[in-house]
């Protein structure tokens, strides 16, 4: 299964793509991940992305490019992957066409988590990451089982640094401004999927399954 998951900041593709990628027994490819460790093994790839990703803004297509282009040359990949938060504007997506037809593989689908604005805010904002184990949390939604305390390491949790409330804001701008066209984009290719992603957790990992189930059967 080859996915990629769309949708804005705080739609949930971070979480959801781990219970898609256990089931799927695919690999999970998270662009903003990736920059996130770069940035704090301070890499020359670090460097290049800090200030972008500290101010909401889209760090260049080249190096995004670049990075999600050897990532997916890599032997894990074979079995499928799922993307998470790549492409995020047209050029990405074309230069993915370009690395997928080299690759002689295509994508199942593009899955699109929609959710409002309102509610994007209050789930950025109030999001908690564990330090050790990336696992993702939310201070009202999702609470960890102990304040501050990840449930499944007990790794200390902390704050993104672009969750605060005026770079979310900037974030939802870009996300209106580069990236909601390749909504479009993929609907003309034929395999857009479109989930309401303002319902339990739960209940988003069971509709996008069961929207693949037509790309499977
Ligand atoms: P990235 O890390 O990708 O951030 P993002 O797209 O802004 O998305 P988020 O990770 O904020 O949201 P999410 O959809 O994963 O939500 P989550 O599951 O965590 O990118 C960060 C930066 O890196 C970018 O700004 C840019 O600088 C750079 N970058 C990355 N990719 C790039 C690219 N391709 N090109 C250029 N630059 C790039 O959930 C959010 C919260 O809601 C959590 O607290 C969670 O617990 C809660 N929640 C989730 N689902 C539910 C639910 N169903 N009900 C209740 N609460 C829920
Ligand atoms: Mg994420
Ligand atoms: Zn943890």
């Amino acid at each position: 299964m080859r996915l990629i998951l769309l949708g804005p900041p705080g739609a949930g593709k971070g979480t959801q793509a781990q219970g898609l990628a256990d089931h799927f027994g695919i690999v999970h490819i998270s662009t903003g991940d990736m920059f996130r460790a770069a940035i704090k093994n301070e890499t020359a790839l670090g460097l290049q992305a800090k200030a972008f990703s500290d101010a909401g803004t889209l760090v260049p297509d080249d190096v995004t490019i670049g990075i999600v282009r050897e990532r997916l040359g890599q032997s894990d990949c074979h079995e499928g992957f799922l993307l998470d938060g790549f492409p995020r504007t047209l050029v990405q997506a074309e230069a993915l066409a370009e690395i997928l037809k080299e690759l002689e593989i295509s994508l199942n689908a593009a899955v699109n988590v929609q959710v409002d604005r309102p509610l994007l805010m209050a789930r950025l904002t109030g999001r908690r990451v564990c330090r050790q184990c990336g696992a993702t949390y939310h201070i009202v939604f999702n609470p960890p089982p102990q304040e501050d305390q990840c449930g499944k390491c007990g790794g200390e949790l902390y704050q993104r640094k672009d969750d605060n409330e005026e770079t979310c804001e900037k974030r939802l701008d870009v996300y209106q401004r580069e990236t909601a066209p390749l909504i479009e984009y993929y609907a003309r290719k034929g395999i857009l999927r479109n989930i309401q992603g303002d319902q339990e957790i739960d209940q988003v990992l069971a509709d996008i399954l069961a929207a693949l189930q037509r790309d499977l059967t």
